[in-house]
Parts: C-alpha cells; sequence; structure tokens
C-alpha cells in the first residue's frame, strides 16, 4: 500500500525512519510543509487550512492512508480531516500513556508546541488517563525552528533547553514525553542537560501499531529499504541537494533511536 506520512517539516522523518525499520513492503510518500513550517506558533485555523491543502494534494497521489506526522496538526485538524475523507487517517499523540504505564505514579514533562500544549485534545486526553497530578506541561516551540536549520547541539540549543528546564526539579520525574515530531532530534543534548534517570518516550510506535491495524497491515523486520517519494509542500524533491539533506536527517535519526 502507499502510504503517506505528513508533518510541517522534517519532524515526521522521526515517525518514517520507524516505519522503514518495520513496514518494508509498504511504498511511502513524504509530505513535508516546508513553505509553512512551523506550525505550532500559528493560529489554528491556520494550520488547519495548511493540513486542508496538504491533503488534497495526498489524496490525489492515491494513497491508501495518511499518518500525520505532527502533533501539532493532530491537534488542529486530524478531526476535521476524519469527517471529510474515508480513508484510514491517523494521528499523533503525545505518549502520556507509555509514561504512566511505564513509570506508575510518578511525574513526568510533557513537551510539544503552543499550540499542541494549549489544545483541548491534549487536556482531553489527560484527564481521560487520570493523568493531572503526574504530567507537567512545557511548550519547546523554538526547537522546531533550530531542527529545520540542522541546529541540533548548538550552545544556543543547550542554553535555550537548559533554561526552559531549570524550574523543574528532575529528582522528581520520571521520563520527558516528546509530544512533537521534531523534539526526537534533540535526545542527545537534552541528555546531556538533565539527570541521568530521566527516558525520553515518544508516540512513535503506538502511531504506527494504530496504522497497522486500521490499514490491515504486516509488520516484519526490514531486510530492505522500501522506496519513498518525498515532497516539499507539494513539489516533488529531486535535487541532490535536497536529498543529501533529507538523508542527513534519516542518519542523524539513527544515532537518537537507542537513546
Ligand atoms: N512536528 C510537529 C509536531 O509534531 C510540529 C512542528 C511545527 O511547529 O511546525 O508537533
Amino acid at each position: 500500500m502507499k502510504i503517506a506520512f505528513f508533518d510541517s517539516g522534517i519532524g515526521g522523518l522521526s515517525v518514517l525512519h520507524h516505519a522503514m525499520k518495520i513496514l518494508p513492503n509498504e511504498e511511502f510518500i513524504f509530505f513535508a510543509d516546508e513553505d509553512n513550517v512551523p506550525y505550532g506558533t500559528k493560529t489554528r485555523e491556520q494550520v488547519l487550512s495548511y493540513v486542508e491543502d496538504a491533503f488534497k494534494f495526498l489524496v490525489s497521489q492515491n494513497v491508501g492512508a495518511i499518518v500525520v506526522a505532527c502533533n501539532t496538526a493532530t491537534s488542529a485538524a486530524v478531526r476535521a480531516m476524519r469527517q471529510k475523507y474515508s480513508l484510514p487517517i491517523v494521528g499523533m499523540e503525545p505518549a502520556i500513556k507509555m509514561a504512566l504505564d511505564l513509570y506508575p505514579n510518578q511525574k513526568f514533562l510533557v513537551t510539544a508546541t503552543e499550540i499542541t500544549i494549549k489544545g483541548e485534545k491534549l487536556f482531553a486526553l489527560i484527564d481521560r488517563l487520570n493523568a493531572r497530578k503526574f504530567a507537567e506541561l512545557k511548550s519547546l516551540s523554538p526547537l522546531v525552528e533550530f531542527a529545520e536549520r540542522m541546529e541540533f547541539n548548538s550552545a544556543a540549543v543547550e542554553n535555550y533547553l537548559r533554561g526552559e528546564f531549570a524550574p523543574y526539579d528532575f529528582k522528581n520525574f520520571s521520563s520527558v514525553v516528546l509530544g512533537c515530531t521534531h523534539f526526537n532530534y534533540f535526545k542527545d543534548t537534552m541528555k546531556k542537560i538533565l539527570p541521568p534517570h530521566i527516558k525520553f518516550l515518544d508516540g512513535n510506535a503506538g502511531t504506527l501499531n494504530y496504522l497497522i491495524k486500521l490499514a490491515n497491515l504486516k509488520s516484519e523486520t526490514a531486510k530492505k529499504i522500501p522506496p519513498v517519494e518525498y515532497f516539499y509542500s507539494g513539489r516533488r524533491v529531486t535535487s541532490e541537494k535536497e536529498l543529501a539533506r533529507l538523508e542527513k536527517y534519516l542518519r542523524r535519526l539513527d544515532d537518537m533511536y537507542f537513546i
């Protein structure tokens, strides 16, 4: 099946990267809305209109399912897209259930973009899981632009993260939930700053498990690399330079995978 992965930018590559490891028999389209990234600091209406345009394009590519590999777009637009289209649509959800299951009765820090942190969807999830006592919320929107510039461990990134993490006493926390797909690129920098017991949790595996169920796919350990077509805001990426840029992100994700 041809499956689309959609994000505001290169964050969604972290979900695609995982999919390439466990779904070798499918074909992928990766759509990064590079003309409009970042989404997290825009209005919900703006994000909805970007997502509408992206979906129009992706549906015209005859995909069998769309993974919204972006927590922000999921928060602002996934419900509307499900009302409009009948193909399987899978969104992202911050890994709050995972934090509670793995580390019961311990606090955790949910990091995401401004839109996700302020969104009703996150509050509904926290309430549904009875997690108010344990979940602290922190917007780290500027990381999206650092990631787009391929700046992962500069002094500026480190100083920014040190400042944002400073108010928390991490002795009492089990983990940091990466509620934005762009944040996976910063695990080594975060690890350097945070105490060694802090774990990083993301929603990638959960999202793909749901996709596998919904689209009836067969998962196995990949022995070959499945084909991927890359698009920036609907334009096919063909230049050597841009393909090399995307490849660099994927190699960085190889390094982040086991942190
Ligand atoms: N990667 C997106 C997410 O998971 C957001 C990035 C943005 O702000 O554009 O939330």
